[in-house]
């Protein structure tokens, strides 16, 4: 095939992106319980976030509905598992879009609208990043959970204000100062928004989520979340009173837009949310207070209470080096560089899941010891 040269300038864009350590490539693994397998080498995994590890359930794939919710493409399916969800979350309804990316897009924009008032924090996920954009309110970071930055900020004008934040921090592993949040907003009539990807149905009573585990869940307005994270099924979901849902059915894009995830994924779902998950989610933390305790006895240097445990690098270089080194260990460990984090805070995110046993742990530790003791 003859190359356009038209589309040289493709070239220098990832040049660019190559001089500085941020190059990405694609890598086709199998997972399989703790192990994932790349390239033939069966390595351990530690960036999965399927976190509760639910042993396999097996659904029935019939005939597929591809068409738009609003078309063809709603199943009944579909509304036992928003009645579920809702519930789950203690809200009037729920709806599913087909990623947590896509429910952000289509939530935020659809209820924030231009003459409002944003205020997002600083280390919030991409998805609400560009969500926020979409919407044509005026956005106002704040700095990282610092509540007196929150506190200064949305003073500012706005006809309806909005505070949103991550229930737990998808890069960093640290819980968002929801008390303080929902008391910050409510004296300033703000509505808030938590995205709980990483918290729910893993921490909090019944894996509630974050804003449970704080005891504020009645606090929170609007919830978003995913179904491909701790319940380890695949689609993402809004939780809120009736009319939020129905003006998110009316006007988010990215519901109306586009197709609906198959059915035979919305029974998946409804199964995994139905099996024992207080079963894996005291293992969870059991692995996840095995593998801090031991990480910081080594010597590393661990701020997370959750079961995401950052190691910062910090330049992108070492933190390939890094990688590679696990990688060649038997485990798997993406580093993760900017943009998805700040320049410079490049970082191994360890992500703890039950299906890691007593002897992979002892296995993992002793392979960070030996990096640690390479790379001081
Ligand atoms: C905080 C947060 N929100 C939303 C998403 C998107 O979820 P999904 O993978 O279902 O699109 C992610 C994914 O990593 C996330 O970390």
């Amino acid at each position: 095939m003859a190359l356009k040269h038209k589309l040289n300038f493709v070239d220098s864009e990832l040049q660019k992106i190559k001089q500085n350590n941020l190059h990405r490539k694609l890598r086709y693994g199998t997972s399989q319980g703790a192990y994932i397998t790349i390239n033939g080498q069966k390595l351990l995994n530690l960036c999965s976030n399927d976190y509760l590890g639910i042993p396999t359930t097996k659904i029935q794939i019939n005939q597929l509905q591809s068409s738009s919710r609003l078309v063809s493409g709603n199943d009944r399916s579909y509304k036992k598992l928003e009645e579920i969800l809702a519930k789950h979350k203690s809200q009037q309804n729920s709806l599913i879009y087909p990623t947590g990316y896509m429910a952000n897009l289509g939530a935020i924009s659809s209820i924030a609208k231009k003459g409002d008032l944003i205020l997002s924090d600083e280390l919030n996920h991409a998805s609400i990043i560009e969500s926020c954009k979409l919407s044509d309110a005026k956005v106002v970071i704040y700095k990282h959970n610092d509540m007196q930055d929150l506190q200064k900020k949305i003073i500012q004008k706005g006809k309806n204000k909005f505070v949103i934040t991550e229930g737990i921090f998808s890069m960093d592993g640290d819980l968002s100062s929801l008390k303080q949040i929902t008391e910050i907003s409510e004296k300033a009539k703000a509505i808030t928004i938590v995205d709980d990807a990483h918290g729910d149905f893993v921490i909090g009573k019944d894996g509630k989520g974050t804003p449970d585990y704080f005891n504020v869940a009645k606090k929170i307005d609007l919830y978003i979340s995913s179904l491909s994270k701790g319940l380890g099924s695949f689609g993402g979901y809004v939780a809120s009173q009736n009319n939020v849902i129905d003006l998110c059915i009316n006007t988010s894009k990215s519901f109306i837009y586009t197709s609906a995830l198959p059915s035979f994924l919305i029974e998946y779902s409804q199964k995994r949310f139905q099996s024992n998950r207080e079963k894996q989610k005291k293992k969870l933390e059991k692995n996840t207070k095995q593998i801090s305790k031991g990480l910081a006895e080594i010597g590393y240097n661990i701020n997370s209470s959750t079961h995401i445990i950052p190691i910062i690098i910090g330049n992108e270089k070492s933190a390939m080096n890094f990688g590679k080194f696990l990688f060649d260990n038997g485990i798997f460990a993406q580093p993760i560089r900017y943009p998805t984090v700040p320049k410079n805070q490049a970082r191994l995110r360890i992500s703890v899941t039950a299906w890691l046993s007593c002897t992979n742990i002892e296995q993992v530790l002793g392979i960070f010891e030996k990096a640690y003791h390479k790379f001081g």
